[in-house]
């Protein structure tokens, strides 16, 4: 039998509507608008109020079915599995999958998180095409959702400036050999395990008053190391990934980096030697959004009418873990 190949037929973001700029958080830490900008491209970033992960997940969610049905034909009812990739869940269980499955009214519809930092949405787009092309599930939806900045620490200056909330999502089905997901590398590295992590609130450090008073439960990150990983790794991701792709740099028409540092995005363009008319780069308006920073960036250049069927786009991520991961996709719609 022929190989099956699984593409995205459906795509929907949603954004928290709080805005909190930088001078919003000259207030809040020793810091400037001047030096948020100038060390990671980030002037403001989204932010919950009430909401959830998991409603973030399903707003994004129902987004990405409404297109998928207008575009592609796709019902509610075809839906066979649901994927949430998030660092944020809202519990450690149920997962964040179940609890949007319910909110999208997707009844007995099996649903799963994968947790790999800001790789998730990487690593969920692997999972999804393999079990579309292995024949075992049709009709996928995938969402990288985050209310991270619950677990940001509103006194660390080194790690509140860079995150913010939001969430992605696609639908995958069956497509045409020559489109959907071309090739993907994924690659994680244990050894680089306390680089960037929240270090209690599970099973190796559970909840007590020490870790709530040592704020242990918050996001703890070794800045200058996490930046020299990123560049070298989603560098590699990225020329690996086309090599399984057949392609090369200049055949791809949109470069989709994980959105954590403007400069970390701009060494790895310049490594790579890709066009800057092809990099997408969003993180001025909504910040390091982790799993979701990928399907924001291209949900920015599907909506625009910028992205056609035929277009090649590179995406990549790299995250606690450590992980990093790259895809290369072929748009079929
Ligand atoms: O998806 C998650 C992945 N995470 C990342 O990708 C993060 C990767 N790393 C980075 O983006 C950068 O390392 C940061 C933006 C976090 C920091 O930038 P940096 O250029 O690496 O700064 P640094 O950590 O080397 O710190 C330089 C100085 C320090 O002061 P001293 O020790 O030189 O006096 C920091 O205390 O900047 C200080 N600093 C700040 N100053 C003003 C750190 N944070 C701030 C701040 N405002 N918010």
């Amino acid at each position: 039998m022929a190989k099956r190949h699984a593409g995205i037929v459906g795509l929907g973001t949603y954004l928290p509507s709080r805005i909190l700029t930088n001078f919003d958080l000259e207030k809040m830490v020793s810091t400037s608008n001047q030096w948020i900008l100038e060390r990671t491209g980030i002037a403001e970033r989204r932010i919950v109020d009430k909401e959830t992960t998991s409603d973030l997940a399903a707003k994004a969610g129902l987004r990405a079915l409404n297109d998928a049905k207008v575009k592609n034909k796709v019902r509610k009812k075809d839906v066979d599995l649901v994927i949430v990739a998030t660092a944020s869940p809202d519990m450690i269980f149920p997962s964040t999958a179940c609890l949007a499955q319910e909110k999208l009214g997707l009844k007995n519809v099996p649903a799963f998180d994968i947790l790999a930092a800001c790789s998730g949405f990487s690593y969920g787009l692997v999972i999804a095409e393999s079990l579309i092309s292995s024949g075992i599930y049709r009709t996928i939806l995938l969402i990288g959702a985050e209310a991270i900045s619950r677990f940001v620490d509103w006194q660390d200056r080194s790690t509140c400036i860079l995150f913010g909330d939001g969430a992605g999502a696609v639908v995958m089905q069956e497509t045409e050999e020559g489109y959907g997901v071309l090739s993907s590398y994924l690659a994680a590295d244990g050894g680089g395990k306390d680089l960037l992590k929240i270090p209690a609130g599970g099973a190796f450090k559970p909840a007590s008053f020490d870790t709530v008073e040592r704020r242990l439960h918050y996001i703890k990150m070794n800045g200058r190391e996490v930046f020299k990983f990123a560049v070298q790794s989603i560098f590699d991701a990225s020329v690996k990934a086309l090599e399984l792709a057949g392609l090369k740099v200049s055949d791809i028409d949109f470069f989709i980096p994980h959105q954590a540092n403007k400069r970390i995005i701009d060494s790895v363009a310049k490594k790579l030697k890709i066009d800057s008319k092809k990099i997408i780069c969003n993180i001025y308006n909504y910040g390091n959004t982790s799993t979701a920073s990928i399907p924001l960036a291209l949900e920015e250049i599907y909506r625009s009418g910028k992205l056609q069927r035929g277009d090649f786009i590179l995406t990549v991520s790299f995250g606690g873990g450590l992980v990093w991961g790259a895809n290369v996709i072929r748009w079929s719609y």
